[in-house]
């Protein structure tokens, strides 16, 4: 009895950059409470769930009202009553109610809002932290049962869409290779972060940031100084490239691709490039860089361009899909038909409920994908994507820079679970 949905409550909340999100707060019979803030996304990809918005006039359009009165009226009705540990009959009675493909009626954020808020309320109904209750869930859909500290990456600069006119590329990360913890990781990411600032205060450039929290990149010569400053900073922070410490890049190439001409413009390098063409360009990196990752190398329409940086690139670094997949089970079984890339990006609002984003990562897990769970550029005070990364085992986590409390907060939660009694003992 104690797992019955009692009540559901929504309203307008904030994300890291001010814009209007989600709060979704379930109420059990059995007295606890599971609350989640829906995360959002910049540079999306063409093919994510509907994150709802108003439009008209109050904040840009960016409000969600409607998705809020979708909650209230028609999702609270429809789950109250509903045991909270029932997650993917849960998530059904919301997609069966939304009735579209893309949840375009209610709103993937009102959905995911009520599904990963009832996952809360459940965990800390049972008392265990949310890992294991995910851990239990991903066991009900097939999956071994495993935990794990994922391996993380930390963004240095972030370009592209979350740094209007700078450079093309959106995500220049560290990736601590071979520590001994997540804290270790970050910690290491930090000496890193540090030596950045001092190098960009040595060429007179304003520590000022973007999105994700990495620096922004501010005067770069090309796409390809931030690579040349990131393998000085490691240096710098007493790190060796490739032995200890990687590069991983989001390229987020559908922000510059052109479909009709099907070329990559990079306006930064004053270059446009055909598909073979963008793939020669990465591949030059990664042998000059101590690259160890490439998220949307080509952009999400481009399969064959995801192909050959596949053919060209797959059994030397990770290549990950982003737009290419939009954490979508068929978008990804495309891939996998395919042999496009070889690792998935997984943005829980992307697909919009628990057990979507749960029976992909599975799928990635058992057709050799790596599952990198991440933030969104609008992110918040919330902790959800690390319990998911851990409870599922995932490969490795990707939730922006080092600073900002939107990120930092995550950081930390590695930290406490790393320090917990329950993870000691697991
Ligand atoms: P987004 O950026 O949250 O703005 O989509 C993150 C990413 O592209 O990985
Ligand atoms: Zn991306």
């Amino acid at each position: 009895m104690s797992f019955i949905i009692k009540d559901v409550d929504a309203f307008q909340v904030f994300d890291s950059r001010g814009i209007p999100t989600i709060e979704v707060v379930i109420g059990l019979s059995g007295g606890a409470e599971g609350r989640f803030i829906v995360p959002s996304g910049k540079s999306t990809g063409m093919y994510e769930a509907l994150e709802l918005r108003d439009g008209g006039k109050e904040l840009g359009g960016k409000t969600v009202h409607k998705a809020i009165s979708n909650i209230l009226n028609e999702i609270a009705p429809a789950i109250t009553g509903m045991d909270a540990r029932g997650q993917a009959a849960l998530d059904k009675v919301m997609i069966d109610l939304d009735g579209t493909p893309n949840k375009t009626r209610l709103g993937a954020n009102a959905i995911l809002g009520c599904s990963a808020a009832a996952c809360w309320a459940a965990a800390n109904q049972e008392g265990v932290p949310l890992y294991k209750h995910i851990r239990d869930l991903a066991v009900t859909r097939g999956g071994s049962g495993e935990i794990g500290m994922p391996e993380i990456m930390a963004q240095m600069f972030g370009g592209g869409a979350h740094a209007e006119d700078s450079v093309d590329v959106q995500c220049y990360s560290v990736r601590p290779i071979g520590f001994k913890s997540g804290e270790a990781a970050y910690i290491a990411c930090l000496e890193v972060w540090l030596k950045e600032q001092e190098i960009y205060q040595e060429l007179g450039r304003p520590l000022s940031f973007a999105d994700e929290g990495g620096l922004w990149p501010t005067d770069f010569e090309n796409n390809e100084e931030g690579l040349k400053l990131m393998v000085e900073a490691m240096k710098r922070a007493g790190f060796v490239p490739w032995e200890n410490m990687g590069i991983t890049l989001d390229i987020a190439s559908s922000e510059f691709y052109d479909e009709e001409t099907g070329t990559y413009k990079l306006r930064y390098d004053k270059k446009e490039l055909t598909s073979d063409e963008m793939v020669d360009y990465l591949a030059d990196w990664v042998e000059k860089y101590p690259i160890v990752s490439i998220e949307d190398g080509c952009a999400e329409n481009d399969w064959e361009g995801q192909i050959a940086l596949t053919k060209r690139l797959g059994d030397k670094i990770q290549l990950i899909g982003d737009d290419a997949f939009t954490t979508n089970l068929g978008r990804l079984k495309k891939g996998v038909e395919l042999g496009a890339l070889n690792a998935i990006l997984i943005k829980m609002n992307q697909i919009g409920s628990m057990t979507e984003t749960i029976d992909t990562i599975l799928y990635a897990q058992e057709h050799g994908y790596n599952p990198v769970v991440s933030g969104r550029s609008g992110d918040c005070e919330d902790v959800t994507q690390i319990h998911l990364a851990v409870g599922t085992n995932s490969y490795q986590l990707k939730i922006g820079g080092v600073c900002r409390s939107e990120r930092v907060v995550k950081w930390n939660e590695i930290i406490r679970i790393e320090h917990s009694e329950a993870w000691k003992n697991r």
